[in-house]
This record gives C-alpha cells, structure tokens and sequence, in this order.
C-alpha cells in the first residue's frame, strides 16, 4: 500500500516538472509565439516512459534495462533536435539516460552508455560542421557538458552499488538471523524435551523399580505352583504357565523402561564411531535378514574419536537402524547412514540416518521422543526416548526432519572431547 502512494507522489512530480519542461521556452529566447507540438509530444512520450518504466522492466526483465536507456537516449536526442540541435539548452535531458543507466548497470557499462550518449550529442555537431566551424571555445563548453554527464554517472553509480551492497549485507544479515533463530528454537524444544524426559524418568523408574518385587514374587509362586501340581492337574499347570510367561514379558518391559529410566553410569572411552554403527547394522540386519533394505554408507575419512560408552551407544544406532527397517517394511527401500566431523562452534561428529519410508507428521515430530509413544502394532516406543535419554548424557543433540513420503531423518551430534554428564 505505502510503495504505491509513493508511486503516485513520483508519478505526479515527473508530471509536474515535464509540463514546466513544456511551458518553458529555451533559456536565452523570447517566449514561443506558437506552441511547438513536437516538442509537447516527445517530453510526454517521456513522462510516459519514466512512469512506466518499472512496469516495461517487469514484462521485460532481461532486456528491458538495456531498452530503457536506448529509449531515453533516442526521445533525449529527438528533443534536443527539435529544440535547436547543438544550440538547445535542452541538451540536460541527456542526464536521464545517463542517470538512469548509472542506477541499472556496473561503472564499466555505465561509462559505456554514458560515451554513448555523448557520441550522440556529439553527433549534432558533426551534422554541422559543414555550414558552420567548431572554434576551440565552443568544443571547450561542449566537453564541459559532456565531462558534467561523466560525473554524474560514476556519483549515482557508486551510490547506488553502495547501497546495493549494503542491500546484500542486510539480506545476509536476516538471513543468518534467520538460522540463529531457527537453531535457537531448536535447542529450546531439545532441552524442553530433556527436561519432559528427566522428570518422566523420575516418576516412572520409582514404579517401574517397584514392580519388580511383586513380579519376582508371582514369578515364584507361578513356578513352584507348576512344579507341585505338575502332573495332577493339567488345566492349573497351563494357567501357571501363562501366569509365568506373561510375567516373563512384563519383566522384560520393566526392564527395558526402567533403561530409560534409569540413570546411566556411562563408561566412556575414546572411541571410532563406524565400527559401532556396523555392528549396530549388522544387529538390525539380523534381526530383519528378509527386508529388501540397502544400506548405504558414507563415512568421512578425518573423523574425530568421540568419548563415549560404546555399549549405550550401540542402543542408539540399533535402534534407529531398527525403526528405519520396520518403517521401510517389506516394501523395502535405502537406509542411507552418514557421518561427518562438525567443526563450528561445538567441535564433533554429526550422524544421519536416513530413510526412504513414510516419514514422520510434523505434528508427531516430537511425540515420538515420549516413553511408550509407539504407532506400530507391536512396538512399546521406548526406543527413541531411550535413544534421546543416552545422547542426552553424551551431551549430544538429536533432531529429525522429515517431509511426508520421503522418509525420516535423524540426526545425532556428539561433542569430540567434553566428558558427559558425571551425575548421568
Ligand atoms: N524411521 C522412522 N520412520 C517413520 N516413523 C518412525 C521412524 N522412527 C520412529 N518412528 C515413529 O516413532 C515412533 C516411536 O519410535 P520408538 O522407537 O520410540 O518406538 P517403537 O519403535 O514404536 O517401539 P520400540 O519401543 O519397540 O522401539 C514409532 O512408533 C514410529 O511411529
Ligand atoms: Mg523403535
């Protein structure tokens, strides 16, 4: 709204000053006795040009520019000829093309279309040199003129490059706050999630820890239940043994939450990351040998060692190597696994793994960090909280992206060389 009332407010000022280009006569003449029609028509096909022009470099956005200043240099002559030729005061409109091709092009091309111009002034002369002589003092004023248009061209010239150049710094600018910003709120909604974790954590280990004692008892008398009735009664030998395998599946829950829940003594040792993603590839690959999965693999040569606990890592890669095999399905597709030292401000490797699945809703992206958050028919989902609980202690960061049908992406960043958390 506000660029198209300025628009009108230049519009109308270019109106304003040709009409008085128009009334006026040349400077040194008496007032016109009759209205000179060709001079009216050229100063309006002018105005009509300047007002049109950024539309005219719309249509025209590759050649326009170039049509533009020849334009204004070809009505700039037709006024200085019907105004006097060499004699016309009105020679100054040559400051429009001049100007015009200082805004739109580099100083080389502007000191080209500004010779240009001057070339053509320069031809009014030559048309008269055969009525009339060019005396040293007349082609001492008309190389003033044209030295003014020179000058004017490089003074608009550096201006404008300069504030095009500032233009680009402030794009720049935005554009690394841009990337600050984004960073930025990704490390809140990371430590937002540490912080749900820790305190789900807190809760549910207390529980988890407690379950365990009531299960180790129905265990027990599960089995000695079995072993007294064992061969009088069938039907209660049955009953106990389902007590005693449904026990055994509770049990192994309890433990894998209690894995997240609890805190973990991390043994760390400085380690290569890609012999623990093979084996965690090999695991996965094994835990699924039919799946038309390929592997690819693309580890950088200079990889920092990571201190780490190596069996807790290995939980991390198995079970993102696992979640991209259950998500490709029988379907299939490529598991593409990288790692890259990361040099900018936190020294470390980044680690990606990436799928060709179905990928992630944004509105789950972070729910599926959450304890028990699963969407298959078997899973638990614990795996990504754990995932995220160990990396935590590693002082590490795990995000993903993914866009819908073009598969997951999560990617890992471990620190090179800071301990982890000792209270972990
Ligand atoms: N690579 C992936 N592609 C698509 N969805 C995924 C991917 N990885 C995880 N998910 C989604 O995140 C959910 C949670 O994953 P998580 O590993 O925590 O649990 P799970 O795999 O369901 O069960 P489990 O506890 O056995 O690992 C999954 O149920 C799935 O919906
Ligand atoms: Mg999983």
């Amino acid at each position: 709204m506000k660029q198209r009332h300025s628009f009108a407010w230049m519009d109308l000022l270019w109106v304003f000053f040709l009409v008085g280009l128009a009334a006026l006569p040349p400077s040194g003449q008496a007032p016109e006795p009759e209205p000179e029609f060709h001079k009216y028509l050229i100063l309006f096909a002018i105005g009509l040009l300047q007002i049109f022009e950024h539309r005219f470099l719309e249509s025209l956005p590759k050649r326009g520019r170039l049509y533009i200043v020849l334009l204004k240099i070809c009505l700039g002559s037709l006024l200085v000829d019907h105004t006097g030729g060499i004699d016309s005061s009105y020679y100054l409109i040559y400051f429009l093309p001049v100007v015009t091709a200082a805004m739109y092009f580099d100083v080389w091309a502007t000191l080209a279309w500004t010779i240009l111009t001057c070339v053509t002034y320069w031809s009014f002369v030559i048309w008269k040199l055969t009525e009339y002589e060019l005396t040293g003092e007349g082609a001492a004023e008309l190389a003033i003129r044209n030295l003014f248009f020179f000058l004017a061209a490089l003074i608009v010239n550096r201006f404008v490059t300069e504030n095009r150049r500032q233009a680009e710094r402030y794009r720049q600018l935005a554009e690394t706050l841009a990337e600050t910003n984004r960073q930025l709120e990704q490390a809140q909604e990371e430590a937002r999630r540490s912080e749900r974790l820790a305190a789900l954590g807190q809760l549910s280990g207390g529980l988890a820890h407690e379950l365990r004692n009531p299960l180790a008892v129905i265990k027990g008398s599960a089995e000695t239940l079995m072993r007294k009735v064992a061969d009088s009664d069938s039907i209660t030998t049955e009953l106990a043994g389902y007590i005693s395998s449904e026990v055994n599946r509770m049990n192994a829950l309890v433990t894998r939450f209690l894995d997240f829940a609890r805190p973990h003594h991390l043994e760390q040792h400085e380690e290569q990351l890609p012999p623990l993603i093979e084996r965690s590839l090999k695991a996965a690959r094994d835990r699924w040998p039919d799946a038309k999965v390929e592997v690819e693999r693309n580890f950088a040569p200079d990889l920092p060692k990571i201190m780490l606990d190596a069996d807790l890592m290995e939980r991390v890669f198995t079970n993102l190597a696992l979640n991209a095999y259950e998500a490709m399905g029988r379907e299939g597709g490529t598991l593409r696994v990288e790692a890259m030292p990361v040099t900018e401000s936190r020294r470390g490797v980044k680690i990606i793994f990436q799928d060709t699945g179905p990928g992630i809703p944004a509105e789950l992206r972070e729910q599926i960090f959450n304890p028990f958050f699963t969407t298959k028919e078997t899973g638990v989902g614990l795996g990504l909280s754990i995932v995220s609980k160990i990396i935590d202690d590693h002082r590490g960061s795990i995000h993903v992206t993914s866009e819908p049908g073009k598969g997951a992406c999560f990617q890992i960043f471990l620190p090179e060389h800071e301990e982890a958390n000792p209270a972990a």
